[in-house]
């Protein structure tokens, strides 16, 4: 019995120790200054007719226009979706975006927006990951590869900085999203997706 106690506590011990580890891997992701710095060949898009500069800002840097933007941009492609699940929010979504530990990869054509994704550094279930929170693109900027390279981005952001997987909640209503992750980019339904939610969590491991 007492072997049992022994050992139920190192559990606990070597529990609490991973989880320590994974927030300051976490800390450390969000601490870094410019995450796309590293990754030159990624700051360029120019393809099927587009010419695209990336950047990587947090939301705190982004100026009150740009987040203006992205709000107006998340509510246009998103609004109906949002209608006929969980119901949109002008407050909840603008809080969500420009909360403090939200990161943005912003495309610009010529200083000007075009399409964003607003993820974090984050723990989620006890492991370190990217959580893809937003993805949106202007009409004329879809289905033209710039949403495939964005989630690269992603993706490698997540190796860099040891986080395990990406993850992003897609609404089950939203066909071309769930087209994307899962047909076009491989992403799984992640341990965590509940089963009868109007949403599904979809993951792509770094390993
Ligand atoms: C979903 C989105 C991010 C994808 O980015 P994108 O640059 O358009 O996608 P890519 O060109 O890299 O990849 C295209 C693939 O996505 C899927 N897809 C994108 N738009 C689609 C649509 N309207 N209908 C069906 N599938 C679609 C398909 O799998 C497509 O592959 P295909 O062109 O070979 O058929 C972008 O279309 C968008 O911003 N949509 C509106 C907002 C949205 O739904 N965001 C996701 C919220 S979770």
């Amino acid at each position: 019995k007492s072997n049992k106690g022994k050992d139920k506590k190192l559990k606990r011990i070597e529990e609490n120790k991973k989880l320590d580890e994974h927030w300051k891997l976490v800390e450390a992701a969000n601490n870094v200054t410019d995450p796309l710095a590293p990754l030159v060949s990624f700051q360029n898009f120019n393809k099927n007719g587009l010419s695209v500069a990336l950047s990587c800002v947090k939301a705190q840097c982004l100026d009150a226009e740009t987040l203006k933007w992205a709000f107006d941009l998340t509510k246009a492609n998103m609004e109906e979706l949002y209608s006929s699940s969980w119901g949109w929010n002008d407050k909840e979504k603008l809080k969500e975006l420009s909360d403090d530990r939200m990161w943005f990869l912003l495309a610009t054509n010529q200083s000007k927006p075009v399409a964003f994704c607003s993820f974090r550094f984050d723990l989620d279930f006890g492991e370190p990951v990217v959580y893809c929170y937003e993805i949106q693109l202007e009409k004329e900027m879809q289905r033209k590869g710039l949403g495939r390279f964005i989630m690269q981005i992603l993706q490698l952001l997540a190796v860099k900085n040891n986080m395990n997987k990406v993850v992003s909640t897609v609404l089950r209503c939203n066909e071309s999203s769930k087209n994307f992750f899962m047909e076009k980019l491989k992403y799984e339904v992640d341990a965590s997706s509940p089963e009868d939610a109007v949403y599904v969590i979809l993951s792509k491991t770094t390993k």
